[in-house]
């Protein structure tokens, strides 16, 4: 596929134009950013990972009937996608509460939700993408309420999707962020953007060892490694991804499971 004009430059990833009609290239990038862009690094190896698993995840979700923009995945960073206007929202979806739920509203960290929590950010660093209502969103023409209850609905069914695959793989899926868009063929609202260990908490069920950006935001080292254990037990560590650098992780342990 001939690559065309870059058409987007974001903090991990580069949009560039295909040959063909509503459809552009998404690249991964190597570079990592937290907080707002205030702490920057290059991580060797992170974007051949991200792009991997969330072609693998994307692919999951298409399977059992979730919409979205992945069409293939051309190379080792490049993933060809449906273009689509994306709606300026971050959507966090939480399990366990931790981050910035934790810092805003003082609950304490590892509290196991009763049920999954939608929370809305406005995507704006010099903001830093604050915490909006369905109001704001609906206020501001970001999205309709008819739109925001769709997109609800599927954050459930991706959570309900993604909680048991990442269960069957020993790791506790803790939270993590979705976008979506206006497809520009047909107008339609689908998932977009990545989900990958960089827009999502992972945690290893038995140890609660942080296996996601975490280990980046909070300088715990080891992040090549923590999302090759991901792409490892996700059963997609392939050559080209291994040789990046080698995995100091143990193997996991078999999943338990508990007698009645
Ligand atoms: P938070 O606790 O910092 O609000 O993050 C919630 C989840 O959203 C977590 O899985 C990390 C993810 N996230 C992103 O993917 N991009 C972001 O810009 C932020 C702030 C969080």
């Amino acid at each position: 596929m001939k690559k065309g004009k870059k058409l987007y430059e974001g903090k991990a990833k580069i949009i560039f134009a295909s040959a063909e009609k509503n459809l552009v290239i998404q690249h991964f990038k190597d570079d990592a950013t937290a907080f707002n862009n205030q702490k920057k690094a290059n991580i060797e190896g992170k974007g051949i990972l991200n792009n991997r698993i969330s072609e693998h995840i994307l692919s999951a979700l298409k399977d059992v009937g979730i919409e979205n923009h992945l069409i293939k995945r051309l190379n080792m960073r490049e993933q060809l996608i449906d273009l689509a206007e994306i709606i300026p929202i971050e959507f966090i979806v939480r399990n366990i509460v931790t981050g910035s739920l934790t810092k805003r509203l003082g609950i304490e960290e590892g509290t196991i939700l009763n049920k999954p929590l939608i929370e809305f950010c406005y995507k704006n660093d010099q903001l830093g993408d604050p915490l909006v209502s369905r109001e704001h969103i609906d206020v501001f023409g970001w999205a309709t309420l008819s739109e925001l209850n769709l997109i609800t609905d599927q954050c459930l069914r991706i959570n309900d999707f993604l909680q048991g695959m990442f269960r069957g793989i020993n790791i506790k899926l803790i939270d993590f962020k979705l976008e979506f868009g206006k497809r520009k063929s047909d107008g339609k609202i689908i998932l977009a953007d990545e989900i990958s260990p960089d827009t999502c908490r992972l945690w290893d069920a038995d140890t609660d060892k942080k296996l996601d950006k975490d280990r980046f935001r909070k300088d715990l080292g080891d992040v090549v490694e923590a999302y090759q254990e991901v792409a490892r037990r996700l059963g997609i560590l392939h050559e080209q991804v291994s040789n990046v650098r080698p995995i100091k992780f143990p193997k996991p342990t078999a999943v338990k499971i508990k007698k009645k």
